[in-house]
């Protein structure tokens, strides 16, 4: 099959309306209409911790969003509220213009089938082989007969280099292989949004130049929106057209890598040169060292 050495053409052909969308060049003053994520004002605890305090967040149709931050930001708690899966405690999260809260399940599950979702740890079904894993959600959602569904997921499975590890078992795939499958699921049902969680996490620079140039061709040739969380800030910088920086409980700056790459602010300079301490602290908040040390403050150290 000629897909990957011309994927352009045969995806364009399949896919016209997308394509065209996604290829236009979006102004910095793109419409609202334009977004398929719309985040305002969001406040979201978890007990009496506060994760989210104001956050705005806005992902545009047919472009690469990225949300960095540094770990425990709540940027996979984003992705939750983003899907419904938690309810936020004020503000908004709307999808496609629909209020995610307002939805019943139905209409939520619809919604959901609009989306792709790339787990940080690939979650394949390690009892069934890399076509079975692929061709899980497409049994689940659809009745295509056996050969349209073959033809579907090899077509995937090939889009992303594996179609000869079809019947492999995901426990004999290296790490970036079983990323690379779990991508193939991701995008098997055609969703509008694709959402990757740390998609390059401990993969070699090969492996991850392979999965940023399939984030690419996937949002480029399928026309797909794409949010990417993300702590490396390289990797980002080639595929984002816009990033997010989130930090205490809400997105300290945003714009173009080459935006974000020009700034002064000490925060975004901290998170892009790697620096251990700044305005974000190296240490989770912590009673003092001493006295939790010594079971002062600890009630197992006090019994
Ligand atoms: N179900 C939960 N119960 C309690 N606390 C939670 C829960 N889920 C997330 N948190 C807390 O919310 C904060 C944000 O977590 P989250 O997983 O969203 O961070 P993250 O930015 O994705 O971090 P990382 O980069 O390490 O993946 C953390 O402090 C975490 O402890
Ligand atoms: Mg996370």
């Amino acid at each position: 099959m000629p897909l990957r050495r011309r994927p352009k053409p045969l995806e364009r052909r399949r896919q016209p309306d997308r394509v065209t969308e996604a290829q236009r060049p979006i102004a910095p003053s793109a419409q609202a209409g334009d977004a398929v994520v719309e985040v305002a004002g969001l406040r979201y605890a978890v007990g009496r911790r506060e994760i989210f305090t104001d956050l705005d967040f806005v992902a545009r149709r047919g472009r690469v969003t990225a949300v960095m931050g540094p770990s425990g930001t709540g940027k996979t708690t984003l992705l939750r509220l983003i899907t419904g899966q938690v309810a936020p405690s004020a503000g908004e999260v709307r999808m496609w213009g629909a209020n995610v809260a307002t939805l019943g399940q139905r209409d939520l599950f619809a919604l959901r089938r609009r989306i792709g979702m790339l787990f940080q740890n690939g979650a394949l079904l390690t009892d069934l082989d890399v076509f079975e894993n692929i061709a899980f959600p497409v049994r689940e959602h659809t009745n295509l007969t056996e050969p349209l569904l073959r033809e579907l997921v090899l077509t995937k499975l090939h889009a992303v280099g594996l179609r000869g590890a079809a019947r492999m078992m995901p426990a004999e795939l290296s790490g970036g292989m079983a990323r690379r499958v779990a991508l193939a699921r991701a995008v098997v049902m055609d969703p509008e949004l694709l959402i990757y969680d740390e998609p390059f996490v401990g993969l070699d620079p090969i492996s991850m130049g392979v999965i940023v140039r399939l984030i690419r061709q996937m949002n480029r040739v399928l026309g797909i929106t794409s949010i990417v969380v993300s702590h490396d800030v390289h990797e980002l910088g080639a595929i984002a057209d816009e990033s997010y920086l989130l930090s205490e409980g809400r997105c300290v700056a945003s714009g173009s890598p080459d935006e974000l790459r020009a700034s002064d602010s000490e925060i975004v300079r901290q998170f892009l040169d790697g620096v251990a301490d700044g305005p974000v602290p190296f240490h989770y908040p912590a009673p003092d060292y001493r006295e939790q040390l010594f079971g002062v403050d600890d009630p197992r150290g006090r019994g």
